[in-house]
């Protein structure tokens, strides 16, 4: 059993508490949090040890800590739990900047403990399916596609949304790297991409919790058009943005040889894929064999939904207890940073980024291999 300690207490804590106990061989024992309220909070509702942030670093019972601070603060809370000997699961962004992934990757060598990081949506079964019916060539050899990811914006829901404006959020950082990963997952690492950033309001202002009515700067651009050239020659258009009302795309489509795949939005886990056949012809995939396609829980509006969040970090404890790599790579995340941070350096310098960082893709989690993970068969909400 891998000893879970979960840092930063916030939003998403939620998420990775109540699904971590899906999950065969990880508990999760503590939690803290800079505001010891929060930590205090969750511990109570999920009935684990609240701790301060040193006492986590240092407790013996835990083995990896999972970082869920806000972007700004990753790469120096990621640096402190190798610091204290203790493995790493990151939500993403890895760091802010290539740099700051490269010296994380340099201390998890020194330390020689392992580093994962989020996202983990496209282990859900929906996105497993697309990449089998792409590596059993369904639509042929992947030529090129689209992907949009496109909102008004996240100061509507999120009670503390003054991180998705800032330095590390926008909607590049915080939604491409769920676009980026999936990609990889599909089509395989990226070559170089190009750019064109803007930001569509200078102040936003936040529409929910303690906070509603307050104003916020925005300081990163809200809307990117980004081009990414893969390694197996594909090209694919990235539109993401948080400056739209409304839209009628597609969040993926790629275009093979011989048809098209709509794989499910990689923010979420599952879905049906569609196969479109030249002509027309569709024909739908929904992975009911995979253990991750059940709708565990409901959405607001009452819409069933596959939520299968800590799979990844299930994946990378089970990988060190067995001695094989993780599927959330350190070395994807890098790539994936360098990915990402070349399209807004493209955005404001105007010229094509090369990358240096490439990546194998991830091994698929197949049915079995996803049962294997887990304590029993999902069930529905
Ligand atoms: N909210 C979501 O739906 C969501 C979804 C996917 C990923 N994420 C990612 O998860 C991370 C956290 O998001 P959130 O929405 O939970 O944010 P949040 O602001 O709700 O919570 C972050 C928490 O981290 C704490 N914190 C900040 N710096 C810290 C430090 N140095 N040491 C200890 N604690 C610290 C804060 O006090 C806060 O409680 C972000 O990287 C975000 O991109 C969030």
């Amino acid at each position: 059993m891998t000893g879970i300690g979960i840092l930063g207490a916030g939003n998403i804590s939620e998420s990775y508490l109540s699904r971590a106990p899906l999950f065969a061989g990880i508990e999760v024992r503590a939690v803290a949090d800079l505001d010891p309220a929060r930590a205090a909070a969750r511990a109570e509702t999920f009935g684990v040890r609240a701790e301060t942030v040193e006492g986590l670093l240092a407790a013996p019972d835990i083995d990896i800590v999972v970082n869920l601070t806000v972007p700004t603060a990753h790469h120096a809370v990621t640096c402190a739990i190798l610091e204290a000997g203790k493995h790493a699961y990151s939500e993403k962004p890895l760091a802010l900047t290539l740099a700051d992934a490269r010296d994380i990757a340099a201390r998890a060598d020194r330390a020689g403990r392992r580093v994962g990081c989020a996202p983990d949506t496209f282990l859900g079964a929906s996105h497993q399916e697309s990449r089998r019916l792409i590596d059993a060539g369904a639509v042929g050899r992947i030529v090129h596609g689209t992907c949009h990811v496109m909102s008004a914006g996240m100061e509507g829901w999120h009670p503390n949304p003054d991180f998705f404006f800032q330095a590390g959020g926008g909607p590049i950082l915080d939604l491409g790297a769920y676009y980026v990963t999936q990609l990889i997952n599909l089509i395989g690492p990226v070559t170089r991409v190009a750019a064109m950033t803007g930001t569509g309001a200078a102040t936003r202002t936040i529409g929910s919790g303690a906070r509603a009515g307050e104003t916020i700067t925005v300081e990163i651009p809200t809307t990117a058009h980004a081009l990414l050239e893969f390694a197996s020659g594909a090209t694919v258009t990235l539109g993401a943005s948080w400056d739209v009302q409304a839209h009628g795309h597609r969040n993926v489509e790629l275009y093979g040889t011989e048809g098209t795949i709509a794989p499910q939005d990689p923010n979420f886990f599952g879905g049906t894929t569609e196969v479109i056949r030249p002509g027309g012809a569709v024909e739908r995939f929904d992975a009911a064999d995979h253990p991750l396609s059940v709708a565990n829980r409901t959405t607001n509006d009452g819409a069933p939904r596959a939520d299968y969040r800590t799979v990844g970090l299930a994946d990378m404890a089970e990988a060190i207890r067995g001695g094989r790599p993780h599927r959330c790579a350190l070395e994807m995340a890098l790539h994936v940073t360098e990915v990402l941070e070349g399209i807004l350096t493209s955005g404001e310098q105007g010229r094509f980024v090369t990358m240096a960082t490439t990546c194998d893709r991830p091994a698929a989690l197949d049915a079995e291999a996803a049962r294997a993970l887990m304590r029993a068969d999902p069930v529905p909400a």
